[in-house]
This record gives structure tokens, sequence and C-alpha cells, in this order.
């Protein structure tokens, strides 16, 4: 694989684990507010930022590159509330859809057309990722004390499904 290739999705794989952290984090203040089904939510997200972390390894190995994994940024632990969350987190995913079309710019650059039809997975999921948060923002909004115990309870339900190879 081309070198600038191989660094931008090494280093984008790191960020996945970063992410992970920043959820984990996440999970605990949520867990703070009594919220069960939103530190339910959060940990499937966790779950699902190391499943594209290691998307991102399987995918160096079999193009015969060599994976590095470095130290990580301590996360945010403190919030505001629940909708700081959300925001916070629908922030960071933007910052992730910018890397993800980065690295597509670099496929695009070296003409790596296998890397090109594997990094769309992931243009896709963060469509969806970014849904995910702007949806759960309009609900906070809408829902006020006692429908956010109804809302924690849909939140709940989410299961972790892993990536399908
Ligand atoms: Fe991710």
């Amino acid at each position: 694989m081309n070198e600038k290739l191989e660094k931008a999705i090494n280093d984008q794989l790191n960020f996945e684990i970063e992410s992970a952290h920043i959820y984990l984090a996440m999970a605990g203040y949520v867990a703070t507010l009594g919220l069960e089904g939103f530190e339910s939510w959060m940990f499937v997200q966790y779950e699902e930022e190391l499943s594209h972390a290691k998307k991102f390894i399987q995918y160096i190995n079999e193009r015969g590159g060599r994976v590095n994994i470095t130290g990580f940024e301590t996360p945010r632990n403190d919030f505001e509330s629940l909708l700081n969350v959300m925001e916070v987190s629908l922030g960071h995913e933007k910052i992730v859809t910018a890397r993800i079309n980065n690295i597509m710019d670099i496929a695009h650059e070296v003409k790596d057309y296998a890397a090109i039809s594997f990094l769309q997975w992931y243009v896709t999921e963060q469509v969806e990722e970014e849904d995910n948060f702007s949806k759960l923002i309009d609900k906070i909004k809408l829902v006020k004390d006692a429908g956010l115990y109804m809302l924690d309870k849909e939140v709940g339900t989410r299961v972790f499904v892993p990536i399908a190879k």
C-alpha cells in the first residue's frame, strides 16, 4: 500500500480507539444522571468504535502493511447535561467524517481502487453516525423530564451488531 495512505489509515484506527474512549467516558457521565438506557447506548457506541478500529487493523494486515498503536488522549469526563453530551458527540463525528473524507482523497490521489472500495463503508457509516446523534439531539429537545424516562427506555434497547465481513 502507498506509504501516505497507510499512515493515514493507521492514524485513523488510533483515532477510532480514541473515539471509543470518548464514548466510554460519556457512559460514565450519563450514568451519574441515572440514565441507564443512555449508559447502555454509549457502551454500544464504544463497541462500535472499537469494531471500526479493528476493521482498519484487519485491512492494513490484509494489504501487507504494519499496524502501529499509539498512545491516546485523555477523553473529556465531565459534561453539562445529556444534551451537551450529544452535541459534543455530533461535533466529534463531524471531525471523524472529515478525516474519513481526507483518507478517501488520498486513496483517489494514489489511485488505490481497492482502498477506495474499502473506505466507502466508512463514508456510509459516518452518514449513519451523524444521523444517530442528530436525531437524539432532536428527541432530547422534544421530551422534557417525564418523556426522558420513556426515551431512556427506548435508547436502552440498542444492541451491538458486529460488522458483517
Ligand atoms: Fe467510528
